[in-house]
């Protein structure tokens, strides 16, 4: 199949060093960091500067390479053991992106095995896992489009595009080939607030490569599936449970509500990367909390009252029951709640 255009890459190995699209800067400006220290990308997970859960296991990836590298140089004889703390750091930079450790405990095994110097076989795990990123969100792509069976809108929340992920996207990988098929007439983005995800960076992506979008403020969610004509909502996800629940950006969960509310169909679109089978269900996937600033700044200038507080729980789950589809690489469940994602994941 010709897969549609997506020109962004926001994850890039270069020379001996990883360079990172500086997602903070979107879309005013298009500056890259290059790191070549793994505490320099565990920061820039922390950071924001790569999000989306799996843009920040490519990276966290990549980071490996770097830390195995410098304990190499530091000891040969004991490098396996000097790497355990950036290892560490690394793990602990973002709590509900399940691809992080996932990418982790990939390269810690080929690290196991390693004999040697690791940097290359490092490298080439790192270099398989961003390839099979691509390749699975290219799958999802296909999948995920053909549930789309009428022309209509849709609906997304964040970004989930080349920016989140090795490249192509997941959600927006779907309505990127959903939209060259002529499935979907039109593709509405929710601003997500605080960090705009879909107003800096989803409109952006979608712009670049000609796909025209239209932003609403995450509260006009709902008055826009009154309007009839949204046939779909179609998000990512960060970490979904072996029922099925799916933890989401902040502000998924209500319009999945919103959707059911309205006959509107609600898909998640995530590679098995993000499958935690070890977590039962929705209420055990940690959610992280970032900083009140973030909500009472913007753009670093104060817009709420002095002396407010904030609570800024950056994602939120999803009941498997409001979800009509997920789409991974392996396969698509429908009704997920009757049919548990671990199922799925048994038969691969
Ligand atoms: O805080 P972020 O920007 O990392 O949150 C990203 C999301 O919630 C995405 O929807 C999710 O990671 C899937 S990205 C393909």
């Amino acid at each position: 199949m010709n897969h549609p255009p997506d020109t962004v890459r926001a994850v890039e190995w270069r020379g001996s060093a990883l360079r990172l699209l500086d997602q903070r800067l979107l879309p005013r400006h298009q500056e890259f960091l290059e790191l070549d220290r793994p505490a320099a990308v565990a920061a820039a997970i922390r950071d924001m500067v790569v999000r989306g859960a799996p843009a920040i296991g490519v990276a966290a990836a990549y980071a490996v390479v770097l830390a195995a590298r410098r304990a190499w140089q530091r000891s040969p004889a004991g490098w396996r053991g000097e790497m355990e703390r950036d290892l560490e750091l690394l793990a602990a930079a973002r709590p509900t992106a399940v691809n992080l450790c996932w990418a982790l405990k990939r390269m810690e095994a080929v690290a196991d095995r390693a004999e040697g110097d690791p940097g290359g076989v490092l490298l080439e795990e790192a270099r398989r896992i961003h390839a099979e990123d691509v390749d699975a969100n290219r799958r999802m792509g296909e999948l995920g489009a053909a549930l789309i069976e009428e022309r209509c809108a849709v609906l997304t929340h964040c970004n989930t595009g080349s920016l989140a992920t090795g490249g192509f996207g997941t959600a927006l990988g779907v309505i990127r080939t959903a939209y060259a098929a002529g499935r979907i007439g039109h593709v509405y983005a929710g601003e997500t607030r605080p960090w705009l995800q879909g107003a800096r960076l989803t409109a952006w992506e979608l712009v670049q490569d000609g796909i025209p979008v239209t932003l609403l403020a995450d509260g006009a969610a709902a008055w826009l599936m009154r309007q009839g004509g949204i046939g779909w909502v179609v998000v990512g996800a960060d970490r979904i449970a072996a029922n099925g629940d799916v933890a989401n950006k902040i502000g998924t969960y209500s319009t999945a509500v919103s959707a059911r509310h309205h006959g509107v169909k609600f898909m998640v679109v995530a590679p098995t990367s993000t499958i935690d089978p070890l977590t039962p269900d929705g209420s055990s996937i940690p959610i992280e909390q970032r900083p009140g600033r973030e909500l009472l700044e913007l753009g670093g200038e104060p817009v709420a009252a002095q002396g407010a507080a904030a609570w800024n729980p950056s994602f939120d789950v999803t009941p498997a029951s409001l979800i009509d589809a997920i789409v991974t690489e392996r396969g698509v469940v429908l009704n997920p709640a009757t049919r548990g994602v671990a199922e799925l994941i048994a038969e691969g």
